[in-house]
């Protein structure tokens, strides 16, 4: 079992809009929320991403209403707020793969930019509508990426909430003009805004186009473990569970107008990323020991990010987050996972996730310069 998702008698239950409420790090957070006493509307499209199975504990949970359907649809937000009155919106819709941006940014644009504009501007009517308490207290939260503020250098210092953007990818660039919007419509109309810009996260029931899953599931299929390049782009690591905590810590006292970084502290090469499962899995999963054999370097992506690293001393210091998992412990957990969880791993092996694997490695030849 993964959250004990029972229901927590809360004193002052909230109403949550969630957006992309069955992708990763959305169906994270409703799991949590809902366990924690929160009443969740999830508002999801269900794109390829999107997978209900990840919900299955709260299937016919009184406080998780699901609704298929996209951000970018005026109407049915907008009922969705006027009939639940939620005191806050988390806005995690998104298009979130940077290699599918590079095969087909136009969707990126799409649901990243029109469709967070469009969300906000739906709350920022409803929100005009709330008077006393209710407007005083309604958030609007958009989950970002680090990815926003660019690519660091070996020896830079990591990114604070300072930092210039300076997008590279069209998923990023697509991100940043949604977090553009974000900020204006707080310096212009007054909404009251937050915005966490996060790290790589990792854990259960990440999609496995992503690197750690990709590198977990291949492996255990004996299958090639795709390198990019080197292999020394460097990212920084956070278990999903503690963004999660993250986000509901800004919900609740962050101040409007600001944004948070989040992150794990946790740098790694990819290399040692895919080294370190390797091991766990050799410990584990011992049919197909040893796993580093499977490693093949292949061509690297286009316009690829050298390293990112969160400085996340602001909202340890305002509002006293801490993360709960180092990455020693985080990958362990989400190794042992997608281990236990055979029947997710099945069923997400459709016919369109081949389709992608065929367009995102087929093209890349093998044996590339280490
Ligand atoms: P994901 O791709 O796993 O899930 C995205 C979800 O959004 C899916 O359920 C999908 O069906 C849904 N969706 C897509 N378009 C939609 C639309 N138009 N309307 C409603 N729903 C729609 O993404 P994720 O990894 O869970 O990321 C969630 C958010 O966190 C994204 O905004 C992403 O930019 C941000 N983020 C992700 C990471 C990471 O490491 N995964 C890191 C930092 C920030
Ligand atoms: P990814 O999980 O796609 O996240 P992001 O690009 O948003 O950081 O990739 C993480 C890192 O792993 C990135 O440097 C690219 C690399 N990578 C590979 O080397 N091989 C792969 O097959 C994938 C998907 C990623």
């Amino acid at each position: 079992m993964y959250f004990v998702v029972e229901h927590q008698e809360k004193a002052l239950q909230q109403t949550i809009l969630v957006t992309g409420g069955a992708g990763f790090i959305g169906s994270n957070f409703v799991l949590q929320s809902v366990g924690s006493g929160d009443r969740v509307i999830n508002l999801d499209k269900l794109t390829y991403a999107g997978n209900l199975e990840n919900l299955q504990q709260i299937r016919s949970h009184p406080d998780h209403v699901f609704v298929r359907g996209g951000i970018e649809d005026n109407d049915v937000v907008g009922q969705l707020l006027a009939k639940f009155r939620p005191t806050a919106v988390v806005n995690f819709a998104a298009e979130s793969h940077v290699d599918r941006s590079i095969h087909g940014p136009e969707e990126f644009v799409l649901t990243n930019l029109l469709g967070t504009f469009r969300i906000l501007d739906t709350c920022l009517k409803h929100w005009r509508t709330l008077k006393g308490q209710a407007r005083d207290s309604f958030r609007f939260l958009q989950v970002s990426t680090d990815e926003v503020y660019g690519s660091l250098s070996a020896d830079e210092p990591g990114f604070r909430e300072q930092t210039p953007y300076s997008p590279n990818s069209p998923y990023s660039a697509s991100k940043a003009g949604a977090d553009h919007l974000v900020r204006a419509y707080f310096h212009t109309y007054g909404m009251p805004v937050l915005t966490t810009n996060c790290s790589n996260n990792y854990g259960p029931f990440q999609f496995p186009e992503k690197l750690i899953p990709l590198m977990i599931l291949n492996a255990l299929e004996g299958r090639s473990l795709p390198v990019y390049g080197d292999g020394l782009n460097v990212r920084d690591w956070l278990y999903v569970e503690d963004h999660c905590e993250a986000i509901a810590l800004v919900l609740e006292k962050g101040r409007p107008g600001e944004t948070y970084n989040v992150g794990g502290e946790s740098e790694k090469t990819n290399l040692e990323v895919v080294d370190v499962i390797c091991t766990i899995l050799d410990e584990l999963h011992v049919v197909s020991a040893p796993h580093r054999n499977l490693i093949q370097y292949v061509q690297d992506r286009p316009g690829h990010d050298r390293r990112y690293a969160i400085d996340c001393s602001k909202l340890k210091q305002e509002l006293g987050w801490q993360q709960r998992e180092t990455f020693a412990t985080g990958i362990r957990k989400t190794v042992a996972w997608y281990l236990s969880h055979q029947q997710w791993i099945k069923n997400i092996h459709s016919a369109e996730y081949r389709k992608w694997i065929d367009t995102n490695y087929a093209g890349r030849n093998a044996n590339c310069e280490a």
